[in-house]
């Protein structure tokens, strides 16, 4: 048998660029935060996560420039060895501090944040104990680990207590979740599932990827519940934070265990020093400006309202993640084509992923003008679908 014999018969890819509706691996030629540059146009870009909309933002270039000039481009190795920088120890403090945490770990990306923190706490005589949306890096994180896996309904903390009561009195408990879910936009359940945690004595990770800069004036799903958090959070600067890399927030004990024990962070390079300038600035810029929090989540909102008041099917959470809820994989793909030559990118999304949809996301740095043409072109295209609401 030979392994390679899957990839000649896979022509899926090729056969939905025959039609002209592959959507993935869009190669961009210009993004200044809230537009694109796609095939020679500008378009209003609603399928990043850049929701302060600091990747353009001077003060950030800057930071990731004077970097550069001053360390380089790479750091060629791991933190464990030669690639540390004071750089990254500056950002871990800055985190910790945000966060009202004793320390933080900095990794690569929040991908191997994840790997790290699950991978280097649970092994083959633990639970893992995953909400059954939480994102695939915790997911992989679990399977990395050895460690037996129970997934629970989402966002149930009575489905997780049972998952809990189910699990061998001796074995080591770790329930992972997001604070926001990327597909949906909605918020963990953080009281409650940390009341069920402690009553079987299991400890909580938040992936806080999608919170951070979004919920608790931009300081996360515990701040959003004005109180304790997570044993551990993790995060990632490739959504607000407008760079690449990640990090894990909590107890010194635990942060320096993985220090040594995080296989993601021993193996790998470190984040470079324009990737950790870049981090570090949006993170001040988010202390000292929430007013970005604020209009991220208003110019969701206007978003949000108005389709839905045109009776499009819509989320209904309140963060800058709007979901469009779709029917079908043609529906979305065609959808997703129209509203793109219409100016506005979006993320169609597939089940097994989630369920059929397109998912947008707004920033800080839209403006009013921007976000009318988008709710238009979607107003537009639904009119058009057979089954469209008036
Ligand atoms: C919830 C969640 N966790 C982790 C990650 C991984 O982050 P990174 O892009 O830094 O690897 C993502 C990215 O999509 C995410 O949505």
């Amino acid at each position: 048998m030979d392994i390679f014999a899957k990839c000649v018969d896979f022509t899926d890819a090729k056969d939905l660029m025959a039609t002209g509706l592959y959507p993935y691996f869009l190669p961009l030629t210009g993004n200044d935060g809230s537009t694109a540059r796609y095939e020679d146009r500008e378009i209003v870009m609603c399928g990043s996560n850049n929701y302060l909309g600091l990747t353009a933002d001077p003060r950030v270039k800057n930071a990731a420039q004077e970097a550069i000039a001053d360390l380089g481009t790479s750091n060629t190795g791991s933190r464990f060895l030669n690639g540390n920088l004071e750089l990254h120890e500056r950002l871990e403090r800055s985190l910790a501090d945000f966060y009202g945490r004793e320390e933080a770990l900095v990794f690569s990306t929040g991908y191997q944040a994840n790997l790290g923190a699950v991978a280097g706490l649970a092994g083959r005589h633990d639970v893992v104990l995953l909400d059954k949306l939480v994102h695939a890096s915790a997911i992989d994180a679990a399977m990395l680990s050895g460690a037996r896996i129970k997934f629970f309904q989402h966002n149930d903390p009575e489905a997780l207590d049972r998952r809990l009561a189910a699990c061998p009195p001796d074995a080591g408990k770790l329930v992972v979740v997001d604070g926001v879910y990327s597909m949906e936009g909605d918020i963990c359940a953080l009281p409650l599932l940390r009341d069920v945690c402690r009553a079987h004595g299991a400890r909580l990770v938040v992936d806080d990827a999608h919170a951070l800069g979004v919920l608790g004036d931009g300081r996360g799903t515990a701040a959003h519940f004005g109180g304790e958090g997570a044993d551990l959070v993790t995060v990632t600067f490739s959504k607000s934070l407008a760079s690449i890399g990640g990090a894990v927030i909590g107890d010194s004990a635990v942060v320096q265990y993985l220090r040594h024990h995080a296989r993601s962070l021993i193996f790998s390079a470190s984040p470079s020093p324009s990737n950790a300038a870049s981090a570090l600035m949006a993170l001040e810029i988010l202390k000292s400006e929430p007013w970005r929090v604020r209009q991220a989540l208003s110019n969701a909102r206007y978003v949000r309202d108005a389709l839905a008041a045109r009776g499009v099917p819509v989320g209904s959470s309140d963060t800058p993640i709007v979901p469009v809820f779709t029917e079908g994989r043609t529906e979305t793909f065609t959808l997703w084509r129209s509203l793109l030559d219409r100016g506005v990118y979006t993320n169609p999304i597939i089940p097994p992923a989630a369920s059929y949809r397109l998912r947008t996301s707004f920033m800080a740095t839209h403006t009013t003008e921007q976000l009318d043409f988008v709710i238009e072109a979607f107003l537009a295209e639904f009119a058009n679908l057979p089954a469209a609401v008036s």
